[in-house]
């Protein structure tokens, strides 16, 4: 090795020993003939002096240093004067008597400080300054953690670790395809794996029984914070298991791995089914961190001959907790938010519970205050409560109240850093209609099996009361990881495809491989797949967004900015892969 010790290791107890270290440049400052470099590497950082008086030459040397320089230095340890409790390496500092530089560097385009001046384009095409940043560092050491503690639990549960290929065959986990073309087979292409999802069902067909992969998985669809084309699964299979059986071995992993990782307990998970997660939350994956649930309050406002009211599908409502005295200006940027396109409410009701039982509307022209006695009891609202309520088509109306009870929360600090609230959700309809095309779509994916006792209502045709036997694993609102018990017969299977209207050509051609394999002894199956890049950025900082906590993250247009891909490629490789590119203005 070219150092002695890291710069995160010399304490007091090294008094007096000849050290070599290398590092980086983090500061570099003078007094008095003295000049002082803190040297970072990835341990932490140690202060290195240089006395001019002594060694003018190499006083000068230590001065010309730039930020990011990578040196090695040997010195004498000793113990500083002025000590800095805030490291580890704050009771020492090193007496320089040799400097090398091993590498100049030119200056950074932002600072490497927590609080940087770097903007996100420039952080992400110097990614590899950005991941010298404490933070982000600390990000990647933790997401390494949080892997090998993954690994150590499905070791000893006996999942074997097996690779499956990414160029396949499309897998309907309902993105879009990124594709690659065979030069080999001109005018055919390969798939890059949505998910391992067939292979790990035909690895239980092969008998391995407990199957585990940490496994990049790539879809083309829209970015969000939570969100990336490539990401990475913890994806895993067992056989001859119930949905119990799965929901207890991977509660069991989480638990084990935020006790490794955070040494935090986390406590039983809960049980809610879909159904209530809607109607209650909103969406499928409720911030069960704070209460404010929504309820339905369409019998208790209709009838006074308010038409915007009286002609509502659904009428629900959110009471917030001590907000009875919000301003016009906040109520007003409150009906704001509802109207934002992305919501698309046409507006918002709101009462004022007062503190001393008045009820005051923004409808009070055609609501008396004992009617509006009937909302607040309708929505469990109490004295000093602000009620908010949405009336509308019901699948806006539910977004608009579960976005408002997520912003409601933020605003009263309920979602709190440092709380975890770990659920499943569970009794996920089978299918679901598209809004546009009328097509019934799988909600999960179409491998997933159905509940025996709604069998007949694909016989009534009733497809939307299909419950399936699928989960999701669901902490602070954000979506951890997903899977269900799945389909272990051809006729079945090929029911599902047949159910969301798939062709009998389609399906040969997409899936006669799985087909055929459930016709040789196939085992009653499930499993689910964890988002490692969520659970990481959760386990660690309790945070929705993933790209801090991924080394080589794409932007919002789905770029890499260090590399700057994707990129036009030579006329002569497409011409060996027999493509000719015409681009759409
Ligand atoms: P699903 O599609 O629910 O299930 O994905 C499983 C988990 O992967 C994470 N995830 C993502 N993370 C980051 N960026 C994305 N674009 C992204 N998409 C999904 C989520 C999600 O819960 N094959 C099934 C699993 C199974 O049935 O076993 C599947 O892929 O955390």
């Amino acid at each position: 090795m070219l150092r002695t010790h890291t710069c995160g290791e010399l304490t007091i107890k090294n008094i007096g020993q000849e050290v070599t270290l290398t590092g980086w440049v983090y500061r570099n400052r003078e007094m008095g003939g003295l000049t002082f470099v803190d040297l970072r590497d990835r341990y932490g950082v140690t202060q290195l002096v240089f006395d001019a008086n002594k060694d003018k030459a190499l006083g000068e040397k230590a001065a010309s240093l730039g930020r990011e320089y990578v040196i090695r230095a040997t010195g004498k340890v000793v113990e500083r004067s002025n000590k800095n409790a805030k490291i580890a390496t704050g009771e020492i500092e090193i007496i320089v008597s040799a400097l090398e530089i091993l590498n100049a560097s030119k200056t950074p385009p932002f600072t490497l400080e927590e609080e940087t001046d770097g903007g996100e384009e420039q952080r992400m095409k110097y990614r590899y300054l950005d991941l010298r940043r404490e933070s982000l560092k600390n990000n990647m050491l933790n997401r390494h953690k949080v892997a090998k503690a993954v690994r150590e639990y499905l070791d000893e549960k006996g999942f074997a670790d097996i690779e499956t290929p990414f160029l396949i065959k499309t897998t309907p986990e309902g993105a879009r395809d990124f594709i690659v073309p065979s030069r080999v087979n001109q005018g055919e292409f390969y798939a890059l794996p949505q998910s391992p999802q067939t292979f790990k069902q035909i690895l239980m067909v092969a008998g391995f029984d407990r199957y585990y992969q940490i496994v990049r998985c790539f879809r083309d669809e829209d970015l969000r914070a939570d969100r990336q084309p490539e990401f990475t699964q913890v994806d895993c299979e067992m056989s001859f298991v119930e949905q119990e059986d799965i929901l207890q071995m991977f509660e069991g992993m989480t638990k084990y791995v935020f006790k490794k990782v955070r040494n935090l307990d986390l406590p039983t998970f809960p049980r809610m089914t879909y159904a209530d997660a809607m109607k209650y939350y909103g969406n499928d994956k409720p911030d069960t961190r704070f209460g404010m649930l929504i309820h339905d309050i369409t019998t208790a406002v209709k009838g006074k001959g308010f038409k915007v009211l009286d002609e509502a599908e659904t009428v629900g409502a959110i009471a917030v907790t001590g907000a009875s005295e919000y301003s016009r200006s906040q109520t007003d940027e409150l009906v704001e938010f509802v109207k934002r396109p992305q919501i698309g409410a046409k507006g918002l009701i709101y009462v004022k519970y007062g503190a001393d039982g008045s009820l005051k509307s923004s409808v009070d022209k055609f609501y008396t205050p004992e009617d509006l006695k009937k909302w607040a009891d309708a929505a469990e609202a109490k004295p000093g409560d602000l009620i908010l309520v949405v009336s509308g088509p019901a699948s806006i109306t539910r977004r608009a109240l579960c976005e408002l009870r997520l912003e409601m929360g933020t605003r009263l600090g309920l979602r709190k850093k440092d709380v975890y609230s770990p659920l499943w959700v569970i009794d996920f309809p089978l299918v679901e209609q598209d809004a546009e095309s009328g097509r019934w779509m799988a909600c999960h994916h179409p491998f997933t099996s159905w509940k025996k006792e709604d069998e007949h209502y694909f016989e009534s045709g009733e497809l939307a009361k299909i419950r399936a036997n699928a989960y999701d694993m669901v902490i602070n609102g954000v979506e951890i990881g997903g899977g269900s018990i799945r389909i272990h017969d051809r006729k079945n299977q090929e029911k599902m495809f047949t159910t969301i209207g798939l062709s009998k050509e389609e399906v040969e051609k997409k899936f006669a491989f799985i087909l055929n394999a459930f016709e040789y002894g196939a085992p009653p199956h499930g499993g689910l797949a964890f988002g490692l890049d969520r659970f990481a950025s959760m386990t660690i900082a309790n945070e929705e967004s993933i790209r801090d906590y991924i080394a080589f993250p794409k932007n919002n247009a789905g770029r890499d900015m260090m590399m700057d891909s994707p990129s036009t490629i030579d006329e002569a490789q497409l011409k060996e892969l027999g493509i000719k590119v015409e681009i759409k203005q």
